[in-house]
């Protein structure tokens, strides 16, 4: 299945599947003794998806020896990879929050339950976009849990390829309020103008003092279909509805780093190689790691 402009999902299938494998990989770096990360909503949402391969991958259940090119080994790597990209941009909000931001929008927030789970100071309001029936899914498997959120929290059911600017103003976001923007394993599923145009509506949206923090992904650009679906695992014979192959958007695309700088963002780049080294892990092996390879993590102010 390839991408379409206006396509849909839920958290079964297509992009929406691709949610509910982080989530499975912060329930697992959630239950990793070296407790980098802490999202004790991470396993219900993902057991309420109810996909077999993840519910099983998540308890550990799953024959790894069975399944082409997945191994324990490969395995410890993503939930690493997933923890020191939970506590990144854990770190970025909190950071935020103490320097006096107080509104918050996490953009193809899936399964994202930083709403329910971080310190938010009073009067935070935070926003979380994504398709409607991602944001229906998480919003009632949270309230069924007796999960309350720890901020205001005001979800936007819109495709971010639609006006969501209009949609998140109508929803009460505030323009002169600086805000902390959150574009957490969004840009690979978008093609490259429609990055520069979230940026760039971002940039629109965005009081002086308000924070940015994303990810780039430069195996993106000279991506080989091919390398990927051999090393990723036959995922659809264990019955997921996910082709990485066919869901990213590859080839050339702006430098996000770049890019940002140009609309104003005084934004850093940190390799996950760095993050890995911050935390004591040891990066993985190339062969074990996912085959987009490195990560930059990205965050930073509005300059003026
Ligand atoms: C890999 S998941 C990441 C979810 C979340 N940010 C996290 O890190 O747990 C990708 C998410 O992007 C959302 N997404 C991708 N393209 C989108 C679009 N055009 N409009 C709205 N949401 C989109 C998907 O629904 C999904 O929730």
């Amino acid at each position: 299945m390839s991408r379409a402009h206006d396509d849909e999902w839920d958290l079964a299938s297509s992009v929406g599947a691709t949610a509910t494998m982080v989530a499975a990989g912060r329930a697992m770096a959630t239950r990793d003794p070296r407790g980098l990360i802490h999202d004790p909503f991470a396993e219900p949402l993902v057991r309420a998806v109810g996909v077999d391969f993840f519910t099983k991958m998540m308890d550990g259940e799953l024959d790894l020896a069975a399944i082409e090119n997945v191994s324990t080994v490969r395995m410890q790597a993503m939930v690493d990879g997933m923890a020191v990209r939970t506590k990144y941009f854990d770190d970025y909000f909190v950071k935020a929050t103490e320097g006096g931001i107080r509104q918050v929008v996490i953009l193809a927030s899936g399964l994202d339950s930083r709403a329910y789970r971080l310190p938010w100071p009073d009067g935070t309001v935070v926003y979380e976009i994504d398709q409607p029936r991602v944001i229906e899914f998480k919003t009632a498997t949270l309230t069924g849990i007796g999960a309350e959120p720890t901020a205001t929290r005001r979800t936007v059911p819109i495709d971010l390829r639609a006006d969501w600017p209009a949609a998140l103003t109508a929803a009460g976001f505030d323009t002169t309020a600086p805000t902390a923007w959150l574009a957490e394993g969004l840009l690979i599923y978008l093609p490259p103008e429609a990055q520069d145009r979230l940026f760039d509506n971002i940039t629109a949206l965005s009081a002086p003092g308000s924070a940015i923090a994303t990810e780039f992904v430069p195996g993106i650009v000279d991506f080989d279909a091919d390398k990927v679906r051999e090393m990723s695992g036959s995922f659809r014979e264990h019955g997921v509805d996910i082709d990485m192959a066919s869901l990213v958007y590859a080839g050339e695309r702006n430098h996000v780093v770049d890019y940002l700088r140009s609309k104003h963002w005084d934004v850093e780049g940190t390799t996950r190689t760095e993050l890995f080294a911050r935390q004591g892990i040891d990066a993985p092996a190339p062969e074990n790691d996912d085959p987009l390879g490195e990560i930059i993590f990205i965050s930073g102010g509005l300059t003026g």
